[in-house]
């Protein structure tokens, strides 16, 4: 076989074969191939796109490029995964909403890059947290505390590894079938059978149109069930940050407020969203019957022990976590509604104070973030405080106030947290 005919096969909006897909990862991981046919490959494959059989035999091939984590011993496991999204800290909140009630949570997590931040970074925005956990560790973890969270080991989906750091200096990021076979050949490895995805929509998400979250939620679906795994999906809104933290542990310290207090706002509704689906699936109750549960666990504060049994069993220390030098407010300078808070400008100004990586290399400040104070259609006066950044660099960069937020003359009500659930 020959890497050149496959991709002008591709090229010319042509299906691969099995065969032809299992060569290309084989040789890839292998390196035969070399990175620049394969960024070749990749741009045809994101211009003509893949049918749902040629997606399903990448994902497969994926697969078995890695080692798989055996959690056979556990009846009950449940994973969750986002597509990525500012200010999303849900994997903190949920996970011990879904363990506290009898569930097994075992995730593989990643870090972040670009505007989307990443659950490891914020994990170890808390001193002494340890995210490299043995299979030993992660297995007992799970025995005793019900979850456990750790960086994506080396050896899972090992071309995934390799096909994303080229794809994310080839423009080759939004691509569907790229997008499903890199998240379902990892979730699939990592020993789960039950798996809610939270697909983000909107101007801070890899996905920018419903049309497309809805492709790639059925072709999930469909990769999911090919490999004796149910799979849920919420298409959810990303054109609004969500909750009011955005950066490392700003975003630590609103999970566990949002746990302590049960304050009601955007966030903690994706998070009952999620978690009652996932409690549904792993105990094999009604989804309405999940609900109440997960409403109990937070209003019990089970689901708050739950988190901090669980930081400490990963060694971290919340009452160490790292204040910014600097802390500036930015106010409002006219009276209204607060009608729209884009996603896509915080998170850049957050990049910007340090809380997140433009490149593998770069070092991120935890402490790092931005605050949001008011919620959308709060009633803003002048000179209310609107956010509050907190870094430690010298000054802060020119920020078009405009284009972080909005206040109009009223409220909006056109705002949307769920578009649709997607299930078999
Ligand atoms: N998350 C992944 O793991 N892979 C993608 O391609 C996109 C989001």
């Amino acid at each position: 076989m020959n890497i050149i005919d496959i991709i002008v096969k591709k090229k010319n909006k042509e299906a691969l074969t099995e065969e032809e897909i299992k060569y290309v990862i084989n040789s890839f991981v292998s390196g035969e191939i070399k990175d620049y046919q394969m960024s070749s490959l990749l741009m045809a494959i994101t211009i003509n796109g893949m049918t749902d059989e040629e997606t399903i035999f990448l994902t497969k091939y994926m697969l078995d490029s890695g080692s798989k984590l055996d959690l056979s011993m556990f009846s009950n496991v449940v994973d969750k995964h986002s597509t990525g999204g500012v200010g999303d800290k849900t994997t903190l909140i949920i996970s011990p909403i879904v363990a506290s009630l009898g569930c097994k949570v075992a995730k593989m997590s990643g870090r972040g890059l670009g505007i989307t931040g990443g659950t490891i970074d914020k994990l170890e925005s808390i001193p002494g947290f340890n995210v490299n956990l043995t299979k030993e560790e992660f297995i007992n973890e799970l025995k005793s505390v019900g979850m456990a969270i750790t960086s994506q080991t080396d050896t899972i989906a090992i071309a995934d590894k390799k096909i994303y750091a080229l794809r994310d200096v080839t423009g080759t990021t939004e691509s569907i079938p790229l997008i499903a076979s890199s998240i379902m050949s990892k979730k699939i490895a990592s020993g789960s059978k039950n798996l809610v995805l939270d697909i983000k929509v909107g101007e801070g998400a890899l996905i920018k149109n419903i049309e497309d979250a809805r492709h790639l939620a059925n072709l999930m679906i469909k990769i999911g069930k090919s490999n004796n795994m149910k799979v849920i999906c919420i298409l959810s809104n990303m054109n609004i940050p969500l909750g009011n933290n955005i950066g490392n542990s700003v975003e630590v310290l609103e999970a566990i407020n949002i746990l302590y207090y049960g304050i009601n706002n955007n966030l903690t509704s994706l998070c009952i969203e999620l978690a009652s689906h996932m409690v549904s699936l792993g105990l094999n109750i009604s989804y309405e019957e999940a609900r109440t549960k997960v409403i109990n666990a937070i209003t019990s504060k089970e689901a708050y022990n739950k988190l901090l049994e669980f930081i400490s069993y990963q060694k971290g220390d919340i009452n160490r976590l790292p204040k910014s030098s600097k802390i500036y407010e930015i106010k409002s300078d006219r009276e209204g509604y607060l009608t729209n808070l884009s996603s896509l400008e915080l998170a850049k100004l957050s990049g910007l104070l340090g809380a997140s990586r433009q490149s593998k290399e770069e070092t991120i400040d935890y402490s790092a973030g931005i605050i949001i104070n008011k919620n959308i259609n709060d009633k803003i006066n002048i000179g209310d405080t609107i956010l509050t950044l907190y870094t430690n660099k010298e000054s802060i960069p020119n920020i078009n106030i405009n284009k972080l937020f909005t206040i109009g003359g009223t409220p909006n009500n056109h705002y949307t947290l769920i578009y649709e659930i997607i299930k078999d």
